[in-house]
């Protein structure tokens, strides 16, 4: 986690050559509004406690049981997982929410970019309480 932490500090300080993956404060405020505007909060708590969908706090670097085409796969969270859960939710299905539906939600790639940016800054948040 700290090398985590090195990685934002040190993006922050050297500019990041990929603006997709720039995680700064812009796109986390925008993506805090989005998850609030487009919806995603009806289904996913943001404090542990499962609703429809998992909790979404705290999910960056923790081990899940996936199924993809029908297989069960352990992988660990990242940026990428984050972001094609939301850009295809159907991809790969949490094993304990395989019976739940998550429906395609309509954003355009900066917008699930911000709202990523927003999942992963909220985990590092919780890390250093
Ligand atoms: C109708 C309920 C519903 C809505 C609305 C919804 N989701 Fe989901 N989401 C789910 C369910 C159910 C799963 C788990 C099953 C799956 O992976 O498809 C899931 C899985 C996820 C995952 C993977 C989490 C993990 O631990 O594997 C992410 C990330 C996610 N959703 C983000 C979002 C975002 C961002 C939005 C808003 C744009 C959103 N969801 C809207 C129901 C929903």
């Amino acid at each position: 986690m700290m090398y985590f932490l090195l990685l934002i500090v040190s993006s922050l300080v050297l500019g990041c050559k990929d603006s997709t993956e720039k995680i700064n404060l812009e796109k986390i405020q925008k993506g805090r509004e989005l998850f609030t505007s487009v919806g995603c909060t009806t289904c996913h708590s943001l404090s542990k406690d499962k609703l429809y969908g998992p909790s979404l706090n705290f999910i960056l670097g923790t081990k899940k049981q996936v199924i993809r085409n029908g297989k069960e796969y352990a992988i660990i969270i990242d940026s990428n997982y984050i972001k094609k859960s939301i850009i295809d939710p159907d991809y790969e299905k949490s094993l304990l929410f395989k019976s739940n539906k998550m429906p395609k939600p309509s954003l355009t790639s900066i917008e699930v970019d911000c709202i990523t940016n927003y999942l992963i800054n909220m985990n590092n948040k919780s890390q250093e309480k």
